[in-house]
Parts: structure tokens; sequence; C-alpha cells
């Protein structure tokens, strides 16, 4: 980010060219070589269970669409179930699950430790394939009871690209022959001309691009070497205590004015975004765009989720606050302004 005129809260991650210097230097470890992206991560492991499972997965009604579209693309059958209060799958449910059929878990922002239940089920259930789909918490993939937990770098750090992959099957470790994959160059791309803040609109549709070609990839793909660059060289501890500092600083300002968080306060995590249920979301967010302030939203209605019952709520009022590293306590601070301004509280 230049200078502190122009100061734009969120969006996708600035890479300072500056940042690269090391790279041509850079040598890639080929044994832990990374996926191309969280959703590719994903198919990677749906490729590898279908070899010897059923084709048929479970997974919840509140999910963005690139998860559904990984699972329709490996030729999976897809079914849903209702979150329960906690945002986990409900046991008493586990009789519906057909034998020998995959079930995904998410760890939502990373707030939500499905570790037990995951263990519950396969305790009970050893013919089901566990799947926890870690990308929105890159500190909690590894060393979970699931068959299988991945997380998606780009949520966590500046990088075009990058996905890891946590398997109890020794035999899934198996990358010699992916291909790079190619979307990684218009993100990159874009994530260099949004720090030197070039016209936004070329940058945001170079994101847009990279995006399509992520959506439309067919094929299970590894990161560039950029991904894996970036990957190397990330200070994950600082970027682990900022996240947590940002963080509390929202909950500080946002409870004593009222705000309604989506999940409580709880030392310990480090999350993605801190999600907030507002009326009047979608007008609410536009008025901040004028702000410069670009804040997510987990996730749009889609045709898949229209039957479930109880997500309207978290489809029509969620909106994510920004705590990541690239900004000071300082930022999250007047960003929270901006929003109490909006919302009139
Ligand atoms: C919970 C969840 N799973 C999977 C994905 C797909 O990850 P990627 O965008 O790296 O393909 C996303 C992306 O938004 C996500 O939020």
């Amino acid at each position: 980010m230049k200078g502190t005129k122009s100061i734009k809260i969120g969006g996708e991650f600035e890479i300072n060219p500056i940042s690269l210097s090391g790279l041509s230097k850079f040598i890639p470890d080929i044994k832990n070589c990374l996926y191309a992206s969280g959703s590719i991560a994903l198919m990677a492991i749906l490729n590898f269970i279908g070899k010897r499972n059923k084709k048929i997965i479970y997974i919840p009604f509140y999910i963005c669409k690139s998860v559904f579209n990984a699972c329709e693309k490996s030729g999976f059958v897809t079914r849903f179930y209702e979150l329960d209060t906690q945002f986990l799958f409900p046991f008493n449910e586990i009789d519906k699950i057909e034998r020998n059929a995959t079930l995904l878990f998410v760890n939502y922002f990373g707030f939500i430790d499905a570790s037990d239940i995951i263990s519950k089920v396969k305790a009970n259930r050893p013919d089901i394939i566990t799947i926890y789909d870690n990308v929105q918490s890159y500190w909690t993939y590894k060393n979970t009871p699931a068959d299988f937990s991945f997380t998606s770098l780009r949520k966590h750090i500046a990088t075009p690209d990058g996905a890891l992959i946590d398997s109890k099957d020794p035999d899934f470790y198996n990358y010699s022959n992916l291909d790079e994959n190619n979307f990684y160059w218009a993100k990159l791309t874009a994530s260099l001309l949004k720090y030197e803040q070039i016209n936004n609109e070329v940058y945001l549709n170079l994101f847009e691009e990279g995006e399509n070609q992520l959506y439309n990839a067919n094929n299970i793909t590894k990161a560039s070497i950029f991904g894996n660059y970036f990957y190397k060289n990330a200070d994950w501890n600082k970027i682990k205590e900022r996240r947590k500092l940002n963080y509390r600083k929202v909950y500080e300002i946002g409870y004593n004015e009222g705000i309604e968080f989506l999940f409580s306060y709880k030392e310990g995590i480090i999350p993605l975004n801190v999600p907030i249920l507002i009326n009047k979301r979608d007008n609410i967010r536009r008025m901040l765009f004028d702000m410069n302030i670009f804040l997510p939203v987990h996730w749009p209605p889609e045709d898949f989720n229209k039957n479930s019952k109880n997500i309207n709520a978290l489809i029509n009022n969620e909106l994510s606050l920004i705590i990541d590293q690239r900004y000071t306590v300082k930022q999250i601070e007047f960003q929270m302004k901006k929003l109490l301004s909006v919302l009139e509280i």
C-alpha cells in the first residue's frame, strides 16, 4: 500500500515488486509441492477418493460456489446438509449418510473447530471418508482427525496461488506429474498493479480474469514458483500476531457499540475475517465501497442452497470485517469508525 492518502481497506492482496527480489535465487521444495488453490486441492482429494469409494459427497448448504463446483467437476453426486446452531454437522443425522460416502466439514472463518464431531463420525461410521475444509484457517489445517484437510494460501498472504493438503493416507502424496496452473499470471499481475495503484479498472479486470480461469479450471494443477516463494518467505508468526491484535480491536469496538457478531470472541483464534450480521447489508456495503472500504460477503445466495431452511440470515445479512496483517490497529479503528457512521448506531 502506498502513502496514506489513498488508503483502501480490503480487497485482494497487493504485491510489492520489491518482495520478489529473492526470486531468482529461490529453489522450490519439490518434495512438498503446493497445489494451485483450495478448490483444486479439493479436486485432488476427491480424485483420490473416487478411485476407491462411492462418488457421493455431503457438504453444508452454507458454502461457497467454488466448493460445490469442485465436487461437480470431480464427478461426485453432491448432497447437502443443514448445519446445527454451532455451525457443525448435526451428529443425529449420521444415519442419513450413505455407506462409503464422503462428508465435508468446514472451519468457517477459523472459528469452527470440527475436530470432536469428526472424531465421533469416524468412531461410529468408519466407512465415511472425512474432509475438513480449512481454506479459511491456515493455522489449523494440520493434525486434524479428518482423513483429509486442506487450506488455501491466497486467503492468508499476498500470493497468486498455493494450497496445502494434509492426508492420513501416505499413498495420497504423489505430485510428480502435475502441471502448473494457468490462472496465477493474471492474479500476480493484478496484485503488482494494485500495489502501484494503477487505474483500478485494469487490475480489477485482471483479478476477475484470474478468478474466472480458476473457476473454469478442470485439471488438478500445482502452484507456480511465485506461490512457493511467497509461502516460504511469509513471516507466519508476525502475520498471526497482527491478525490477533486486529481481531481483538474489532471486538472491543463492536461490542461496545452493539454490533451483532456471528461468533463470540475466543482467545487463541486467528480468524480470516470477523463476520457480523447487519440489516440492509448490501446498501451498507455499497456505502463503505464509496469510502474505499471493501468488505467481502460469505457468501451470496446460490441456486444450490435455495432449499436451505436456515441460512437466510447468513446469505442476506453477513458482512466480513477485515482484520488481516496489512492493517495497523489504527486502520482497523478507522474501518470500525466508518462502519458505525453508516450504521448510525
Ligand atoms: C470455505 C472455502 N472452501 C474452499 C474455497 C476455495 O478456495 P480457493 O479460492 O483457493 O480455490 C473457498 C474460497 O473462497 C472457501 O471459502
